[in-house]
């Protein structure tokens, strides 16, 4: 009796203090696969722990949930067309990070969707965006769960493989799969914003990144996108959804 009253005591506390009661269990992250094809999400983190050994297979209609600790950063992608033989082994049409199924640390070859996020400490906001600065190549959108502050669901959800640029497009078997940035396509410093244009005031947008940014508003389009595509939200779980309708 004495320990539930303490216990009890310590609880209240913890709700006066934060005025919440959901508490320590890190941020859920649910990897829903909505796309009629296979997904193979890749995982790479930036700070924290590594999940789901980087890399699994997410069949049509299936979701995966991951829960990331205080201070994870990271992002992920979708790989396609991969085949993978038992022991993991094999490679993707788009996304690929290094022949195997488990990134395990290895990033994704571009051009691929990100959703790339940083998860805050203490109660802090969290950072999450939806990035074309690699190229695309699947559909993707991040949405939230019961955060607080201006949590606004953001992505790419139309096709930009069918509004791609002939001078971008990365093609399979007649297909369009993947959409190269203006930066991967051409590598010249004023689609990549670096050397005289290596700040935000003298790298303007390209009609390239316009294109990309027409098709979707709230994603990334090129390296100095950063007013409109970045994105806060505290305390929330998060949706990365493959092919959302
Ligand atoms: C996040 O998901 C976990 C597990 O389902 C749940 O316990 C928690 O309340 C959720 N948090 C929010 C903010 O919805």
């Amino acid at each position: 009796m004495a320990t539930f009253s303490g216990l009890h005591l310590l609880f209240f506390s913890f709700f006066i203090s934060t005025g919440t009661i959901s508490v320590v269990s890190g941020t859920v992250f649910t990897i829903v696969n909505s796309c009629s094809f296979t997904v193979w999400p890749g995982i790479l983190t930036g700070n924290g722990a590594q999940l789901m050994d980087g890399g699994f297979a997410l069949n049509p209609g299936a979701s995966v949930d991951v829960t990331a600790p205080a201070g994870w950063s990271g992002r992920f992608w979708g790989r396609t067309g991969c085949n993978f033989d038992s022991s993991g082994a094999g490679s993707c049409i788009t996304g690929d990070c290094g022949n195997k199924l488990k990134c395990g640390g290895a990033g994704g070859a571009p051009p691929a969707t990100l959703a790339e996020f940083t998860i805050g400490t203490n109660g802090g906001n969290d950072f999450y965006d939806v990035s074309l600065v690699d190229g695309y190549n699947v559909q993707m959108e991040i949405t939230t769960g019961g955060g607080s502050g201006d949590c606004q669901n953001v992505g790419c959800v139309s096709d930009l493989n069918a509004n791609c640029p002939n001078d971008l497009r990365v093609s399979d078997a007649g297909n369009v799969v993947a959409c190269k940035s203006a930066c991967e396509a051409f590598n010249k410093p004023e689609f990549c914003c670096t050397g005289s244009f290596g700040k935000p005031e003298t790298c303007p947008p390209t009609d390239y990144s316009r294109i990309f940014k027409g098709a979707c508003p709230k994603a990334y389009s090129y390296a100095y996108d950063d007013a409109s595509s970045t994105f806060t939200c505290a305390n929330a779980n998060y949706s990365i959804i493959f092919c959302p309708r």
